[in-house]
């Protein structure tokens, strides 16, 4: 196989989000566990969460997103040579989601597949799909997070049912060849990936079930409190790796897209970092925590609402089960 000398980087070309229609709130939670919107609220930021209607999967939220995505990039199922799906919650162990979504947008070249980070999904995705570009086996790569997490939460635990809400959001990127002497903070694309896992605290945050152990789906279990602790130490220290590979500061980002897993987290980390909370783009209160799908849904929102704008350097981070961790540099 012959492969061309050029370089290629990854542009980001179109983003989109996807929520379901159906909002549970705080309230109607604690008519069915003991809880309180001023507990909710208090410990984690949520008001309010998306729930999948009945028949609704996590393929048709992801398949939503991706099409808005394609839409606002301007490229059809011809332009798209690549499917990285993030996702811990996917309609069945096999196929791929991303398979059925290639099949649902009418695309058939190239691969798609699947990828198990749980919260890091799409960051996880991210860094795959721009390898792909960076090695020129990929001219357009459609990355993807949807979850359902709303099918895996059990619903009398009320140390996790108030946390998570179901959601998709989707990134298209473009291969675009680098010109000569073209590097450095101040090209368009993805700057920077960095990935991490540790999987020695695996029984801090899991699912009680899986095809192998037990043949059933499982439930989400998490000790809330230490993996609080791991997320604010590791996202910190993740944020810092970028800015050190890429030779900046904090005041040279122009937005944070974290992970929307906790306020307390995503404000702990900011001030852990020196960063102003302004910079910081939240919408765990109104989405709650979609896992692999927050940071392009957060992504997508803060574009269409005009605070992310073309030229701008953004950095993305997540952590999740695992553990697993990572950022991603972008230059809209
Ligand atoms: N309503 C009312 N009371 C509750 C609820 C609830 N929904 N859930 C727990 N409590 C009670 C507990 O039973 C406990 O009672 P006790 O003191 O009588 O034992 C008390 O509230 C305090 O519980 P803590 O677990 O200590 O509360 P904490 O302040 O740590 O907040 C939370 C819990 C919100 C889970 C927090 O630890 C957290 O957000 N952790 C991070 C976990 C996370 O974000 N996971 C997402 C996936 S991983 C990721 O994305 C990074």
């Amino acid at each position: 196989m012959t492969r061309s000398l050029t370089r290629f980087r990854s542009v980001i070309a179109g983003v989109g989000g996807y929520l379901p229609d159906r909002v549970l709130t705080n309230a109607e939670l604690a008519q069915q566990v003991d809880t309180s919107d001023e507990w909710i609220v208090e410990r984690s930021g949520i008001r309010q969460r998306h729930i999948a209607a009945v028949g609704e999967l996590t393929s048709d939220l992801a398949f939503h997103a991706a099409s808005r995505a394609m839409a606002q990039a301007g490229l059809g199922p011809d332009d798209i040579d690549l499917i990285v799906l993030g996702t811990a919650t996917p309609d069945q162990t096999f196929p791929a989601t991303a398979a059925k979504v290639q099949a649902r947008l009418g695309i058939t070249r190239g691969a798609a597949f699947d990828i198990q980070a749980v919260c890091s999904g799409f960051v996880y995705a991210l860094a795959v799909a721009d390898n792909f570009i960076k090695a020129g086996q990929s001219k357009g790569a459609l990355v993807i997070g949807a979850e359902t997490f709303s099918r895996i939460l059990d619903w009398t635990d009320r140390t996790t049912c108030v946390l998570f809400g179901d959601g998709a959001g989707a990134m298209v990127l473009r291969a675009e060849p680098e010109a000569e002497g073209d590097a450095g903070a101040t090209q368009r694309g993805v700057l920077s990936t960095h990935l991490h896992a540790d999987g020695r605290h695996q029984d801090l945050l899991y699912v009680d079930g899986g095809p192998s152990s037990t043949q059933t789906v499982g439930h989400v279990r998490m000790v809330g409190k230490e993996v609080f602790r791991h997320a604010v130490v590791n996202l910190a220290a993740v944020v810092r790796e970028a800015l050190d590979a890429n030779g900046l500061t904090a005041d040279d980002i122009d937005w944070i897209v974290p992970h929307q897993a906790n306020q307390r987290i995503l404000e702990g980390t900011a001030r852990k970092l020196g960063v102003d909370p302004a910079k910081v783009i939240m919408t765990v209160d109104h989405h709650g925590n979609t896992s692999a799908a927050s940071v392009p849904l957060a992504f997508a929102e803060a574009v269409a609402d005009g605070r992310i704008r073309p030229g701008q350097l953004v950095l993305l981070e997540a952590m999740g089960g695992g553990f697993t961790w990572g950022s991603a540099l972008v230059r809209v």
